[in-house]
């Protein structure tokens, strides 16, 4: 396969994390088999993950998001984005991110499939829809920019629901000691050879940008 991703300079601000996140890690099975496998989201896996970040919600808001904004800042000033249009943010939890997002879209839709992470949404911006990333309430062709930030990706959806010039902009915020992770040469396997990326890494995180040649 035509792997083509270009490499920025890293950004040297903030503590790369040490960690024992590795590929024997639970969410990192998950995350590999739902970007690769066919059969990889099933609903008694969703079911699971509900439960997981459901019952993570109440706590979420303690991270330290100051720190884990980083790789998403400098994504949205090094990865070439185009403002305007409909923005959707997946796996949007309780909305850290959505305020700065919104300033870039003239909509943005956060969605997630916990209730409880939306129900806890620090943020007032962004319209919090509770729904499935392998399977949007959106129309073809109609998402300029779809942000997956520690999230899971779901290929077929992300070449579905983006726009022509649409792309995707993937963040794992502890880079790759984030337990849902891929690195951005397995996302460009995943979504496939249409796509090119740009890839940095900021802070303790690392970002990507994909958009069609
Ligand atoms: C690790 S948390 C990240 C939350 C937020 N993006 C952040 O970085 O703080 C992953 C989030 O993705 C959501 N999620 C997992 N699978 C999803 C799916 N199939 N569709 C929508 N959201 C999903 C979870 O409920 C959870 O809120």
């Amino acid at each position: 396969m035509n792997i083509e991703i270009t490499y920025l300079d890293r950004l040297d601000e903030g503590e790369v994390k040490d960690g024992s996140v590795n590929a024997e890690h639970p969410m990192r099975k998950v995350t590999q088999q739902v970007a690769f496998e066919s059969s990889g989201w099933t609903p008694e896996r969703a079911a699971k993950v509900v439960k997981l970040f459901d019952e993570m919600a109440e706590t979420w808001k303690d991270k330290d998001f100051d720190s884990r904004v980083l790789p998403l800042t400098d994504a949205l000033e090094r990865g070439g984005i185009v403002p305007g249009g409909l923005g959707v943010e997946l796996g949007c939890g309780t909305g850290a991110y959505s305020s700065l997002l919104s300033k870039y879209f003239d909509s943005l839709l956060c969605v997630d499939i916990s209730f409880e992470m939306l129900f806890r949404s620090s943020s007032p911006d962004g319209f919090r829809v509770r729904g499935d990333g392998s399977n949007l309430p959106l129309e073809s062709g109609s998402v300029d920019g779809l942000f997956c930030i520690n999230t899971l990706l779901f290929p077929k959806e992300v070449d579905r629901i983006l726009s022509k010039d649409g792309y995707l902009v993937w963040v794992s915020t502890s880079g790759s000691q984030t337990p849902i992770y891929l690195p951005p040469e397995d996302v460009l396997a995943a979504i496939g050879r249409e796509f090119v990326g740009v890839s940095s890494e900021a802070g303790p995180g690392t970002w990507s940008v994909f958009r069609r040649r």
